[in-house]
Order: C-alpha cells, then sequence, then structure tokens
C-alpha cells in the first residue's frame, strides 16, 4: 500500500555520514545549553500566571506531573535520535520507519506545534517587553496590548509588539543570519542567571501563609495546570534537529535531551515554588509577566527590571528555534514532495528558504497578534502531545520491525515506559479545553484531506515508483 511506503533508513544514515556534508561539532554540553535554550521562555516566565490560578500553589505538582511525563518521551526520543541520527525531526524519522501517511500526520501536527509555538512565545515576549517599558514610563494605548478577549474586562484589539518582534526575526532568519552556537550559549547564560537570580533574590521574601490552601482546586486543578505548563517543556525535541552535526550522536544526544530536560524541570519547580510563596495565587489573575510581578511585590523594582530584560532576550532565542525548526520541517516535506516546491526554493543570494520564512512569519505573526496566549498554548500541547505519543509507540513498532537497527541509546523498559509515556499524555491531553480537541480534530481532517487530495500522488516516493 502506497500510504505505508517508508524511505530507506540505511540510506539516509549512510547520507548523513557522506563526506561535504555538516561538519560534526557539538558535544554534550552543547547540546543540554542547545536544549535549554529552546525550552526556556514563555512557560516559565508567562504561563505560571495561569498555571497558579488553575491549580493554586500546588502549581509545583503541575511540573512536577509534567515533568514526569516529557521524561517518559524523552527516554523514546533519545532511542529514536540515536539510533536514526539524521537532521530533520520526527517526521523524518517517521518517513523511515512508519511510513509516509503516517509521516505526514506527524509533519502536519509539527508544523501547527512550531508555528503556534513562534506565535505563543511572541505573546509572552510582548508582555515582558510591555513591563520592561512601562518601567521607563513607555506605554502602548491599550487597544495595542493584547489580542481580543485576552484581558478579563479590557478592550483590547491587537497585540502590535508581539507582531513586530514575529517580523523582525522572521527577517534575521530570511537574511540567512542565525544565531551562532556561541551567541546561543551567551543568551542561554543570561536567561539562566536570572532565573538564578529570581530564585535568589525571592527566596528571602518568601511567606509560606501563600502556600494555604496548598491546592484549592484538587486534583482536577493540578491536572489541568499540568497540562498546560507541559508547554514549559516543550522544546528538548530540539536537539534532535542537531542530529547530523553531533561527534557521537549515540552517547551525546541522549544526554543533551535528558540533561536539559532535568535541568528545567528543577529549576522550574524553585520558581513556582518560590513565587506563589512571595504572590497570594489570585493576584496573578490578568496578569501577562507573573515573574517580574512576584519581585515588585516583594518590592524588589530593580531585579524585576533585569528579569524583564532577561526574560525578553531568552523568550527571543526560542522564538528563533522554534521559527528555524518550522522551515527546515516546510523544507523537509517540500523536498519530499508533499507541500509545494517553492516552499523548499533556496533564495540565490541570502541561501535561506526565504519564501517558506516569510510566508510562516506572516502568518504566524497575525496569528500572534489576534490569538489569546490560552488559547495558543492549548493547541500547541494538544499537537505536541500527539506527537509524543505517536514516538513512543513508534518505538515500540520499531523494535519489532527492525531488532537489528543499531541503537546506542535503548530506552529502559520497553514496552513499559513507552506505553506509560503514552498513558501520561493522553491523560494530559484529557484535561484540555473540548474547543481545543475540536480544533485539533479539524486540523487532522484538513491533513488527510491534503494528504489525499494532493500530496500522495506528488511525493516523491510515489513519482520515482510510477
Ligand atoms: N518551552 C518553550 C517555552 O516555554 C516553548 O517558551
Amino acid at each position: 500500500m502506497s500510504i505505508f511506503r517508508t524511505k530507506n533508513l540505511d540510506d539516509m544514515v549512510a547520507a548523513s555520514k557522506a563526506p561535504g556534508g555538516l561538519s560534526k561539532v557539538l558535544g554534550p554540553f552543547d547540546l543540554i545549553l542547545m536544549g535549554i535554550g529552546a525550552i526556556v521562555g514563555t512557560g516559565i516566565f508567562v504561563l505560571t500566571g495561569t498555571g497558579a490560578l488553575t491549580a493554586g500553589p500546588a502549581l509545583t505538582i503541575s511540573f512536577i506531573v509534567a515533568a514526569i511525563a516529557c521524561g517518559f518521551a524523552a527516554l523514546c526520543y533519545a532511542e529514536f535520535a540515536s539510533s536514526v541520527p539524521v537532521a530533520g525531526s520526527i517526521y523524518t524519522y517517521s518517513y523511515a520507519t512508519l511510513g509516509e501517511l503516517v509521516a505526514w500526520m506527524i509533519g502536519w501536527d509539527l508544523l501547527l506545534e512550531y508555528g503556534l509555538a513562534t506565535s505563543a512565545v511572541s505573546v509572552g515576549w510582548s508582555g515582558y517587553f510591555q513591563s520592561l517599558m512601562a518601567g521607563f514610563g513607555l506605554k502602548l494605548p491599550v487597544e495595542l496590548t493584547a489580542a481580543p478577549g485576552a484581558l478579563p474586562g479590557v478592550a483590547t484589539w491587537f497585540n502590535l509588539p508581539a507582531l513586530l518582534i514575529m517580523l523582525a526575526l522572521t527577517a534575521m532568519l530570511s537574511l540567512g543570519v542565525r544565531e551562532s552556537a556561541r551567541v546561543n550559549n551567551v543568551m542561554v547564560a543570561i536567561k539562566i542567571g536570572v532565573v538564578l537570580l529570581f530564585i535568589a533574590v525571592g527566596a528571602g521574601h518568601v511567606k509560606p501563609e501563600n502556600w494555604q490552601p496548598y491546592a484549592p482546586f484538587g486534583v482536577t486543578g493540578i491536572m489541568s495546570a499540568a497540562a498546560l505548563v507541559f508547554f514549559a517543556f516543550i522544546g528538548f525535541d530540539a536537539v534532535t534537529s542537531a542530529a547530523e552535526e553531533v561527534k557521537r550522536p549515540e552517547r551525546d544526544l541522549p544526554i543533551g535531551i535528558i540533561g536539559s530536560l532535568a535541568a528545567c524541570a528543577v529549576l522550574y519547580v524553585i520558581v513556582s515554588a518560590i513565587m506563589t510563596g512571595i504572590v497570594p495565587y489570585k493576584e496573578f489573575l490578568g496578569v501577562d509577566h507573573p515573574v517580574s510581578l512576584a519581585l515588585k511585590y516583594a518590592g524588589e523594582n530593580w531585579v524585576a527590571g533585569f528579569v524583564d530584560l532577561g526574560a525578553i532576550l531568552g523568550m527571543t532565542t526560542v522564538i528563533l528555534v522554534m521559527a528555524y525548526g518550522q522551515t527546515r520541517i516546510i523544507f523537509a516535506m517540500s523536498r519530499d514532495g508533499l507541500l509545494p516546491k517553492k516552499l523548499s526554493a533556496i533564495h540565490p543570494k541570502h541561501h535561506t528558504p526565504f519564501f517558506a520564512t516569510w510566508v510562516v512569519g506572516l502568518l504566524f505573526g497575525l496569528i500572534a497578534a489576534l490569538v489569546p496566549l490560552n488559547v495558543l498554548t492549548e493547541l500547541i500541547n494538544i499537537g505536541t502531545l500527539a506527537a509524543f505519543s505517536l514516538v513512543s509507540v513508534a518505538v515500540i513498532i520499531l523494535r519489532k520491525k527492525r531488532p537489528d537497527l543499531h541503537r546506542a541509546f535503548r530506552c529502559p523498559g520497553v514496552p513499559v515506559v513507552p506505553a506509560l509515556a503514552v498513558i501520561m499524555c493522553v491523560v494530559l491531553m484529557s484535561f484540555l479545553t473540548l474547543f481545543t480537541w475540536i480544533a485539533f480534530g479539524i486540523w487532522l481532517v484538513i491533513g488527510l484531506v491534503v494528504y489525499f487530495g494532493y500530496a500522495r500522488q506528488r511525493s516523491l516516493l510515489h513519482v520515482a515508483a510510477a
């Protein structure tokens, strides 16, 4: 059946090792930093506010639940990545193992995840940018500060800073200005620096009475918040996109994936405990910069200013990584014939997928300006949780289909661990709203229609076989 046709795995691995390919320069430490660069962003700097309103001080537990779900999925991801160390992401891997239709659906799902993630993080960026500007007495007209319906009881129309940051970064990416590993490392250091600063300064202002009652909304509140702050961990998968450039992918990819996830989990748990210890959780209503708000609440206005600045820089790297990942997935799908050829056209002068970069930047910039953050994050989360579930299932299938394949990293406890990953992901998905489920369903149906109406006949594998 043509929908199950696969790309040849051994050919792909061999091609990635051919001379003249990408140079192999990255080690485990680079990968952990790259992971943290992609992970720490709007989740911790912004969503903790909504999370605290949903779970109360027990938000800390929500972070632990989300981290465990990601941990199981990360083990599966690491096995996949270490046995298929080629550029691309789970789209490419699944094309080699599960067949074209599954690969298409995963790619389609990733388009939603990465695209909307750039929008969501731009919205987070905008909140901190406005907080920083307000420190200098500069305020935008309220209509231009947020999407319609984003702030309870306030008539907002359009999130102008979110659109502008997307356009600025799109211009950079389309001109081929990529952050170098060095710039990334500096940005990551600043980002971790402000998180540690928050912990160091904030810890002294905690009032334990703010942790009472600890879980005012019970298990439902904790799980709903976990399904939301799951967003804070998205990005560790970005490490796998560097597979072809890693010195010892078999060893270093799992270290990079699991190491960055673990480091972030520890930071998040501490930050959420301190935040809810400084500010009574109800005060987070309608706040889009909760971490710096907590510092201002404690009277630490200067430190709050530094945190604003660090958060802005930190979220900028997340948008860049996500937008870059998005264009590369589109590129891969287009190169395989599944999306229009123009989307993988390389600009003769800038050597970038110029057209695809601008299509994506304009589209998701407008979405950032017009859709509230909570709607965006739920959609991203459902897409990502679905993708993680598929990867976990894929690990089990691949063990059966290709027992011979060299796996430098083997996920422990197969099939139990992948099964737990799927169960945790599905449980978290079940706490997302009906609206999110319906929107995701519609997106998948459109995906199927495009596949059978367009992509299947144009797939290079189809053309080659015809
Ligand atoms: N984990 C990333 C963030 O929180 C997507 O911004």
